[in-house]
């Protein structure tokens, strides 16, 4: 099936806003535009003053059968173009292309044009295909911009790589019409009501840092929020599985249709996790779990010495590894956070732990890892890789529960 195909069935009577900035790769535009309604798609066109002189109007207004808004007001005839209206009839805002000019007034709250005011009063979906120079597109403040925007909830659809206007090549062309008509078929689809095909099955999801007492005041732990796993848990709830969330300590309200069990230490996660495994069809593990705990723990606070102070570790127990020994037919998904050699530790931990699939995250990429609401990652099983680019924690999830479904089909 051609994209335009897989598009054109969650893409009829959708209103879609085209947004169009002053790059280049605005021709594609028209070819998106094509498709939208191809697929049955509403389509009306914004435009900012200087995409005008990559793509005319006319054309834009030939393609999508509706008039090219550009102003915040018709000159001839003082008409308002209302861009709270516009926001509210799209059931998603796609900017295509989307260059860097633009992409930084998003991030920070720009209004000085209709596409942007669009933007900022837009409540449905918002997704962005850049496109830009390589080194623009590489450039640390264009990142931080993506970034960002993903944290907002905007979605993005990478740039390739290929052949550049500047002539040079390397990362920046606009992703192709087909592909993001495809990716806003599958969003808009998403966001319908999620599809229950997980029914019947049991989940656990690990989640969190763990505690590990020194004595009645102090403590190992490490960074994690535990957003990864929550985003987890809720996402594999929403699809109809019955969800036990093991957590560390956090802050975070419990996903709606999860049972959460609260746990501190590597031990009492071990001992609920285990016990739980019993019962369920998969477990994905996602805590931030502590290899060593304090060997004794004092019953009153330690005193400061003259000294230093030397306390010894003991190993604890690992959770998925068990899991892994007794799991049979059941799904295991495991998660690696790497600072370094990532993929040959990463391997290495998807046989010892005998998981289904691992999940790489390293903290050498930006929005990566621990606490923020980005992640990047690579799943990686016995047949490959599967490099993802940076999305929300709450898309991962999404990607993770669609590999899971797909286990559970075999
Ligand atoms: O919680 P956030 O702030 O959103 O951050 C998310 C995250 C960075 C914590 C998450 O994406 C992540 O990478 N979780 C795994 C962190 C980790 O401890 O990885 P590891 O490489 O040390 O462990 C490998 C695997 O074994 C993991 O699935 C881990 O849960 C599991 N493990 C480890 C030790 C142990 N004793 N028992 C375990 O089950």
């Amino acid at each position: 099936m051609d994209s335009a195909t897989a598009a054109g069935r969650t893409l009829a009577g959708r209103h879609i806003l085209l947004g169009i900035t002053g790059s280049i790769a605005a021709y594609k535009a028209a070819m998106l535009c094509r498709l939208l309604k191809t697929a049955g798609a509403e389509v009306q066109v914004v435009m900012t003053p200087l995409a005008k002189q990559f793509i005319t109007p006319l054309t834009m207004a030939t393609l999508s059968k509706n008039p090219i808004l550009v102003e915040f007001f018709n000159p001839e005839n003082g008409a308002w173009n209302s861009h709270v209206s516009l926001g509210e009839w799209a059931d998603c805002y796609v900017i295509a292309p989307a260059t860097a000019n633009t992409l930084a007034k998003m991030a920070t709250g720009v209004a000085d044009n209709l596409l942007l005011t669009t933007y900022l009063s837009a409540r449905c979906p918002v997704v962005v295909a850049p496109a830009m120079d390589l080194d623009m597109y590489a450039h640390p403040a264009t990142q931080q911009n993506l970034r960002t925007l993903v944290e907002r909830g905007v979605r993005i659809v990478e740039p390739g790589d290929g052949e550049l206007a500047s002539g040079l090549s390397g990362k920046g062309r606009m992703a192709e019409p087909g592909e993001i008509a495809a990716f806003v078929g599958r969003l808009l689809d998403g966001q319908d009501e999620k599809k229950k095909t997980l029914t019947g099955k049991r989940l656990i999801v690990t989640a969190g840092a763990t505690i590990e007492a020194i004595d009645p005041v102090r403590f190992i732990s490490n960074h994690s929020s535990g957003k990864m796993g929550y985003a987890i848990a809720g996402e594999l709830a929403a699809r109809g599985a019955e969800v036990t969330l093991v957590s560390g300590r956090t802050a975070l309200p419990v996903p709606p249709g999860v049972e959460r069990v609260d746990v501190l230490s590597a031990d009492e996660m071990y001992d609920a996790t285990v016990a739980a495994f019993d019962k369920a069809d998969g477990a994905v593990m996602c805590a931030a779990v502590a290899d060593y705990t304090p060997e004794s723990v004092s019953e009153t606070k330690l005193k400061k010495g003259d000294g230093e102070l030397f306390i010894r570790l003991r190993r604890t127990r690992d959770i998925a590894a068990e899991l892994g020994r007794r799991k049979g037919e059941r799904i295991l998904v495991g998660f690696a956070l790497e600072t370094d050699h990532e993929e040959a530790h990463a391997q290495s931990k998807l046989e010892k732990k005998n998981f289904d699939f691992i999940v790489l995250n390293s903290l050498r990429d930006a929005g990566a890892g621990f606490r923020g609401d980005t992640n990047k990652v690579t799943f990686i099983d016995r047949t490959g890789d599967e490099a993802l680019p940076l999305l929300s924690k709450q898309e991962v999830a999404e990607r993770i529960a669609d590999r899971i479904e797909r286990l559970f089909a075999r």
